[in-house]
């Protein structure tokens, strides 16, 4: 699958290796439930129901969680919900930001880039620590773990998943080589507790429950 960006921003923005290694593992495990943390503007949460739908045939899950708005709640950036929605293209800017009016980060947006998989796809807005006990985690194949990047925030993120999820089921996590991010702590003190964890590149780590 090649992966798109649809005119919008996403993290993977500068780095196509781990976005299609991500793709990759996505047609490695074929899971039919598939859980988002850290939406953003939808772009991987497309690529990844396209890449779903390949595999499926529209027979699958998709659940997205994110405030789906700016927060400047944490100003360090850790949380990666401060200004994100100005696009480096200044013609891209002007046509979505300033013309459209289309605020790429709201629910809105998002259901609208996602709508032609209709209801395989479930958006949940707010607070990863309030959203998630309220999904079917018993029921999840495979998490792509990108939302809040404190140490906080991803170690109770990940305590809520793998107290839930299955023997073997899978959890990817952005941005474990990011030192002054918390991911890398959070993820290594779960050495014990899960069957394996497997850098798939400097970037992303996979956590097998
Ligand atoms: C790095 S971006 C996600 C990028 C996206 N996965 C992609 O590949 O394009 C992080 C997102 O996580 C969201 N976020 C941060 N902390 C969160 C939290 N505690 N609960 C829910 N979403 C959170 C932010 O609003 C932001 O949209």
């Amino acid at each position: 699958m090649k992966f798109k960006f649809y005119f919008r921003k996403t993290s993977f923005k500068k780095d196509l290796d781990s976005a299609r290694l991500l793709l990759l593992e996505i047609e490695k495990y074929k899971p039919a439930n598939f859980l988002e943390v850290g939406v953003y503007q939808g772009v991987t949460s497309r690529n990844v129901c396209e890449t779903l739908n390949k595999i499926h045939k529209n027979n699958f899950k998709f659940i997205g969680i994110d405030f789906f708005e700016d927060r400047n709640i944490d100003l360090d950036n850790k949380e990666m919900t401060v200004k994100h929605n100005k696009l480096s293209n200044p013609f891209k800017h002007l046509l979505f930001n300033l013309i459209l009016k289309k605020d790429l980060n709201s629910l809105k947006s998002v259901k609208g880039l996602l709508k032609k998989f209709g209801k395989s796809v479930e958006l949940l807005k707010g607070s990863s620590d309030i959203q998630l006990p309220k999904v079917d985690l018993q029921n999840i194949d495979f998490v792509f773990l990108d939302g809040g990047h404190s140490y906080e925030t991803v170690s109770n993120d990940l305590k809520i998943i793998t107290s839930k999820l299955k023997k073997n089921k899978i959890i990817i996590c952005d941005d474990y080589d990011q030192v002054e991010y918390g991911v890398k702590r959070a993820v290594d003190e779960l050495k014990e507790k899960v069957s394996e964890i497997i850098n798939l590149n400097d970037r992303l780590v996979k956590i097998v429950v």
